[in-house]
């Protein structure tokens, strides 16, 4: 029987964008935790440096900082010859990159005879729809093309982020449900073209963690009181409760583990019951 490490991520080359970010930071610093070397990829280089000299002195230094952006192929492509040149190889790729922004979201739930048209669906501009969804959904996809391409020497697997507002639409974030749809349906196509190479794709769909992404959308100004959409959230949410970072840490761990082997295609929530409960 084929032994398996005892962390399923022991040894492994993870390379992971928007590493610098809320979710991915943690998620990189769980993994060093149990045995990984994770190149820290980000846009914001300065950042990222910054986060792996704070896991060094941790003593977590299997860490490779490097800027990039996941919409130019060319820029990954150098930070491939980077991790390839300290590792030699590349096992896993999590796609961490992406989130909502205020340019490609509508202020207001529902279109009223009173509304400002600026302030709904009418106001949303091409520039700010295409801006959440290339950021997202291209930015998923190149990063598969350039790091997949490795893994089909040995084998590997993907990791993408999909969310809530894949599964059902949700109001305001008309771009991001978009972008997030795709990636869940990307994810399966993926899987399926790549498995004959040993490579597995799937996805995690947290549900609401308050990050720098949301925070606008759930938390008034003080940062403390919940809106009334952070409330609603929580209302639906059967565990009453944002997720935290950590949370995910063992569902990414499960799926890009060789416990998982047989797996593909999948997009897991975690998010509480979120998607199980129909509010009422
Ligand atoms: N926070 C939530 O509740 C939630 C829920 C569901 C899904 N997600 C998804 O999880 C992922 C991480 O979210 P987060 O809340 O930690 O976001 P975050 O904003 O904290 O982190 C995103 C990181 O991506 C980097 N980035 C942005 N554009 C980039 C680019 N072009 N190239 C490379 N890096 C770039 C940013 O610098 C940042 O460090 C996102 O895909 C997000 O959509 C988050």
């Amino acid at each position: 029987m084929k032994k398996t490490p005892a962390s399923g991520v022991e040894g492994k080359v993870v390379v992971c964008t928007g590493a610098a970010g809320v979710l991915c930071s943690s998620l990189t610093e769980d993994l060093l935790r149990h045995g990984a070397k994770v190149a820290v990829l980000d846009l914001r280089g300065d950042v990222a440096r910054e986060f792996c000299a704070k896991l060094a002195k941790k003593g977590l230094g299997q860490t490779l900082p490097v800027e990039a952006n996941v919409l130019d192929k060319e820029s990954l492509e150098k930070a491939k010859r980077e991790i390839l040149k300290k590792w030699r190889r590349i096992d896993v790729l999590v796609n961490g990159a992406g989130g909502n922004h205020p340019k490609g979201t509508c202020p207001e739930e529902q279109i009223t005879k009173d509304s400002k048209l600026e302030d709904t669906f009418f106001g949303l501009t091409g520039e700010g729809f295409e801006f959440v969804n290339k950021l997202n959904l291209v930015g998923t996809v190149l990063p598969c093309q350039v790091f997949c391409r490795e893994m089909l020497k040995r084998g590997g697997s993907v990791l993408n982020f999909c969310s809530m507002a894949a599964y059902q639409p949700m109001t305001k974030v008309a771009a991001y449900g978009a972008a997030k749809a795709g990636i869940m349906n990307f994810t399966k196509f993926l899987a399926t073209h790549l498995a004959p190479m040993g490579i597995r794709v799937n996805a995690l769909a947290p549900g609401f963690f308050i990050t720098n992404q949301n925070r606008f959308l759930l938390l008034e100004k003080d940062g403390k009181t919940l809106t009334a959409r952070g409330n609603k959230v929580i209302a639906k949410t059967p565990m009453r409760k944002f997720g935290q970072p950590s949370d995910l840490h063992g569902a990414a761990r499960f799926l890009m583990s060789d416990e998982a082997s047989f797996i593909t295609g999948v997009t897991l929530p975690v998010d509480g019951g979120f998607m199980c409960y129909s509010g009422v």
